[in-house]
Parts: structure tokens; C-alpha cells; sequence
């Protein structure tokens, strides 16, 4: 070996290798509440055959208020709980998770199996499109990470992105206040921010604010793409289970199990509402 290489030595990708795991066992999606059912909606649409275990964190929501160990913490066990539920993928369905977290997941899943973020894919598709100007309205633990940015430039360095913590609009979301006065007036005083005056498109940074699309489309007119996050990342998710062969049989009839760490009315009644009435909750304190 030349001295060159020994002082440099290639470090090589080590490639996947998911051939212990199964195609019939279940996919983990987490989030700190409701938030990540948008995306699990999406790959149950997409996926209608695969089997899910959602895990909302209601106890410690929101996460986008708190620092960066307290969420590290939380989404550290819920990742060991879909470890032991003998998940074949984990999807973190947070934007709060991923931003602040994501490494220490791919550390204790150690390559096992694959997990899939909301904010890779999200970037990386963007980057590839005709974007300049690109808006990102997320939590405070989302922005302070500037993972958007740092994702889209580390693809494409020639788009703006800017990034806007809006953190009402979870709560606002958690109370079930959809389509009320409250809504609009954050919407409104949110998006009419300096900050996001020359926007052309606008990624939702937050699982939870797709709830909101309609409001949101409403007050852009055509004027501003809004990116829909969860299908891109049900497609992702598509994608690297068909590559490993992880798709689940076609004549499976899915099921789906929901945890969450402290039984709330809300998600009771938006999570019924956005999968349908025959869920049952179970309590899962972690
Ligand atoms: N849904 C989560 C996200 O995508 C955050 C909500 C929260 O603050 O807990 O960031």
C-alpha cells in the first residue's frame, strides 16, 4: 500500500445487506403526535399490503420546544421499541426527530434494517428540480438544526432556501383547530413574513402542517408550490423496500397497531379521523 493511502485510506460504503429480514414484518412510523400519520396515511395508500406500527409520543410533545438530548432520549427508545417489534423498516415520521436525532437512530439500528427520515428525501428531490428560491416552515428544533438548507445545498448549492420557525401552528394542529379564525390568523401572520416574500415553493417542515394544506394553498393562490412531503417520503420508502425485496405479499391484508405515550382526546379523535374509526390505542409508556 502506497504511504498516500495508508495516511488516506478509501473509506468504503459499507453496502446494505437486509437478507436476515423478512418481508412480512411490519414497518415502525413515529412521531411526536398526530403529525406522522400523515405520512403513514400515505404508505398505506401506497403500500395498502404492508403492515404498520405507529408510535406517537403524545406524552412529550411537542418536540419542536425541546432541546436537542431531550430528543434524542425520546426518539432513542421509541427506536429500540421498533427494534424489539421486529420492524423490517423504521420511518421518522417527525421533522423535529430527524433534524435533531437521526444520527443516533442509524447508530442503534446499525444497519439492520433501513430507516427512512422526512427530510433527505425531501431536499434531495427538490434539489433536483427547478427551484431558486425555496421556503421551509418548521418547528424551532428544525430550523436551529438547518438541516433543510444543509441538505438541498449539499445537492444543489445555486437555490436559497429560508427557513421560518413556526411554532403555533403544532398546538394549533394538537387542539383539532382546523378551519377556525385561530388557524388562519398564525397562517396569515406566519406566511406573510419577510422572510418568505420571494418564495416559489414551500416545503412543510413539519409532519403535522399538511393538516393544514388547504388553509395553506388558500392563502398562496398559484402563486407558491407547496410541496407535499409524505408522499415522498411513502415513495422513498417504496423504493428501498422493492430494491431489497421487502415488499410484502400482495395478498396480505394489512394490519395496524398504534401506541402512544399518553392517551389523549385529540389524538383519539384526529388520528380516527385521518385513519379511520376502527383504530384502537394503546398505551405505551416508554
Ligand atoms: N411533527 C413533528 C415534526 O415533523 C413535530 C411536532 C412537535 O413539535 O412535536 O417536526
Amino acid at each position: 500500500m502506497s504511504t498516500f493511502a495508508k495516511i488516506f485510506p478509501l473509506k468504503k460504503k459499507k453496502k446494505a445487506d437486509y437478507s436476515h429480514l423478512n418481508a412480512s414484518q411490519p414497518i415502525g412510523v413515529f412521531d411526536s403526535g398526530v403529525g406522522g400519520l400523515t405520512v403513514a396515511k400515505e404508505i398505506k395508500r401506497l403500500l395498502p399490503h404492508e403492515d404498520l406500527i405507529y408510535f406517537g409520543d403524545t406524552k412529550h410533545l411537542p418536540y419542536g420546544e425541546k432541546s436537542k438530548e431531550a430528543i434524542i432520549g425520546y426518539v432513542s427508545r421509541i427506536t429500540e421499541f421498533l427494534l424489539e417489534k421486529n420492524c423490517k423498516a423504521i420511518v421518522i415520521a417527525c421533522n423535529s426527530a430527524t433534524a435533531n436525532a437521526l444520527k443516533e437512530v442509524l447508530e442503534l439500528v446499525d444497519g439492520k434494517i433501513p430507516v427512512i427520515d422526512v427530510i433527505n428525501p425531501v431536499a434531495e428531490k427538490i434539489s433536483y428540480e427547478i427551484h431558486t428560491n425555496v421556503g421551509v416552515i418548521a418547528t424551532k428544533a428544525t430550523v436551529s438544526s438547518g438541516l433543510y438548507r444543509k441538505s438541498i445545498r449539499k445537492h444543489n448549492k445555486f437555490i436559497k432556501v429560508d427557513e421560518l420557525a413556526t411554532p403555533l401552528l403544532v398546538p394549533a394542529i394538537e387542539e383539532g383547530f382546523k378551519n377556525h379564525p385561530i388557524t388562519h390568523a398564525i397562517i396569515y401572520n406566519y406566511l406573510s413574513n419577510n422572510k418568505l416574500k420571494n418564495i416559489e415553493t414551500l416545503i412543510l417542515g413539519c409532519t403535522h402542517y399538511p393538516l393544514l394544506m388547504d388553509e395553506i394553498k388558500q392563502y398562496y393562490g398559484n402563486r407558491v408550490r407547496v410541496i407535499d412531503s409524505p408522499s415522498i417520503v411513502a415513495n422513498e420508502l417504496r423504493m428501498v423496500l422493492e430494491q431489497h425485496r421487502l415488499l410484502n405479499a400482495t395478498s396480505h391484508k394489512a394490519h395496524y397497531e398504534f401506541y402512544v405515550s399518553d392517551l389523549t382526546k385529540n389524538f383519539e379523535k384526529i388520528s380516527k379521523k385521518i385513519f379511520g374509526n376502527t383504530i384502537s390505542l394503546e398505551l405505551k409508556e416508554l
